[in-house]
C-alpha cells in the first residue's frame, strides 16, 4: 500500500482519485483536516475497502510511527502543506510549523521506520515530496523557465517554507540514505481546488455576481498545469523517478493572470450567460497588489519528458473548460467550502485593498 499525506486538500484528493482508478493498490490517507482539507472531496470513495483516511498532523511522531509500522507502506507521497502565499503573508506561523517542522518530523518517523525494512524493500521504498516551482523565485520577462539547476530564491514565506522542506529531504538522501524523490510543480487548476486561489475563486465569485479582483495590473505570469496531469507525474515519477532526484513538472503553459480571468469570463458567458446578458468580464475590479508579487515562473519540463515520458494530456483551453464545468456542476460543494472561517478569510485579504 502507498500512504498519502495530505490527501484531503485540492492535490492529494485528485491524486487518491486517479490512484484508486489506474492502480489496484490500497491508500491510506493522513490529514489533519486545516480549513483547506475537506472529506467531501473523497466522499466517492465511501465503502471502498482500498481507501483508509486517519485525521492526524505529519508532525504527530507518535501517530506517524504506529501507523507507518502497522501498514508498512512501500511509499509515502508528502502532499501535506500549508500552501497559499497570501496566508503565508498574513500569518507565516503556521507555514514554518507545517512545511518545515512537519517535513522534518515526518522524514524522521520515516528514517526510522526505513531502518525496519529488509534490503528488497528497501530497494523498492520512495518518499515522494511534492514541492512548488515558486521555490526558484521570479523570472523576468525574457529568462529560460526554471529547470532542476536553477538557484532557490524563494520570496514569500510559503515558497521559503517549501525551500526549506525541499533541502531537507534532499539532506536526508545524501546522510541518511532515505530513497527521495522531489517534484517541483508550476500552478495546479481543476476540480476540488479550494475558491481561495485564482481560478477557483474568479469563477465562484462571477456566478455569485461579485467583484473579480485583479492584483496590481493583472500581468503577472503563471504556468498553468491541469491537476489530472500533475497526478499523472506524480505516478510516473513514482515508478521511474531516479532516487535522490529533481523533477520539474509543468504544462508549457505560460499565461498573464488577466488572460486566465478572460478566458473564465468568456467560458461562463457562453455556459452561464448573465441573467442581464452582460458579460462577466464587466466584474473585472483592479485591486492593491501583493506584497512582493512574484512576476513570472515558467518550467522547463523536459526532463521529466525525455526521461519518464510523461507530457500533459490537458491543453490550457481543453482543461479550464472541464474546470469551468466542473464547478458548475458542483454548486453544493462550493456553497459547502464556504462556511464561517471562508468569509473570514475573504474580509481579511480583501477588504485591505483599494480598488
Ligand atoms: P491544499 O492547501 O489544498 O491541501 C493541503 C492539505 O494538507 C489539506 O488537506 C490540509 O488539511 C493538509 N494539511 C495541512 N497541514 C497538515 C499537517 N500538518 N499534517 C497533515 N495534513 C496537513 O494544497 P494543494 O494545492 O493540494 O497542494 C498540495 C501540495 O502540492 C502542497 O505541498 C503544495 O505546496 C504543492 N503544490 C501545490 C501547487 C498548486 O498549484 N496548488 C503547485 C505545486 C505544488
Ligand atoms: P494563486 O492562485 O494564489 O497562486 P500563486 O500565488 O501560488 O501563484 O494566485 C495566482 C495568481 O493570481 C497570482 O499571481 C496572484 C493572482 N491573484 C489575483 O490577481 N487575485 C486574487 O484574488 C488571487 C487569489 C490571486
Amino acid at each position: 500500500m502507498i500512504l498519502v499525506t495530505g490527501g484531503a486538500g485540492f492535490i492529494g484528493a485528485n491524486f487518491i482519485l486517479d490512484w484508486l482508478r489506474e492502480r489496484d493498490e490500497p491508500v491510506l490517507n493522513v490529514d489533519k483536516l486545516t480549513y483547506a482539507g475537506n472529506l467531501e472531496n473523497l466522499a466517492d470513495l465511501a465503502g471502498d475497502p482500498r481507501y483508509a483516511f486517519v485525521q492526524g498532523d505529519i508532525a504527530d511522531h507518535g501517530l506517524i510511527d504506529a501507523l507507518l509500522a502497522q501498514h508498512k507502506p512501500r511509499a509515502l507521497i508528502n502532499f501535506a502543506a500549508e500552501s497559499h502565499v497570501d496566508r503565508s503573508i498574513h500569518g507565516p506561523g503556521e507555514f514554518i510549523q507545517t512545511n518545515i517542522v512537519g517535513t522534518f518530523k515526518l522524514l524522521e518517523s520515516v528514517r526510522a521506520y526505513f531502518a525496519t525494512l529488509d534490503e528488497t524493500k528497501k530497494a523498492a521504498f520512495r518518499f515522494l515530496h511534492v514541492s512548488t516551482d515558486e521555490v526558484y523565485g521570479s523570472l523576468t520577462a525574457d529568462a529560460p523557465p526554471f529547470t532542476e539547476d536553477t538557484r532557490y530564491e524563494p520570496n514569500s514565506p510559503y515558497s521559503a517554507s517549501k525551500a526549506a522542506s525541499d533541502h531537507l529531504v534532499r539532506a536526508y538522501h545524501h546522510t541518511y540514505g532515505l530513497p527521495v524523490v522531489t517534484t517541483n510543480c508550476s500552478n495546479n487548476y481543476g476540480p476540488y481546488q479550494f475558491p481561495e486561489k485564482l481560478i477557483p475563486l474568479v469563477i465562484a465569485n462571477a456566478l455569485a455576481g461579485k467583484a473579480l479582483p485583479i492584483y496590481g495590473d493583472g500581468q503577472q505570469i503563471r504556468d498553468w498545469l491541469y491537476v489530472a496531469d500533475h497526478c499523472a507525474a506524480i505516478r510516473r515519477v513514482l515508478e521511474g523517478g531516479a532516487v535522490g532526484e529533481v523533477y520539474n513538472i509543468g504544462g508549457w503553459n505560460e499565461k498573464p493572470n488577466l488572460d486566465i480571468v478572460h478566458s473564465i469570463c468568456d467560458l461562463l458567458d457562453k455556459l452561464r450567460p448573465r441573467t442581464d446578458g452582460k458579460p462577466y468580464r464587466e466584474q473585472i475590479t483592479y485591486v492593491t497588489d501583493r506584497p512582493g508579487h512574484d512576476r513570472r515562473y515558467a518550467i522547463d519540463a523536459s526532463r521529466i519528458e525525455r526521461e519518464l515520458g510523461w507530457a500533459p494530456a490537458e491543453t490550457f483551453a481543453t482543461g479550464i473548460a472541464k474546470t469551468v464545468r466542473w464547478y458548475l456542476d458542483h454548486s453544493e460543494w462550493i456553497r459547502n467550502v464556504q462556511s464561517g472561517a471562508y468569509r473570514e478569510w475573504v474580509e481579511k485579504n480583501y477588504a485591505g485593498r483599494k480598488q
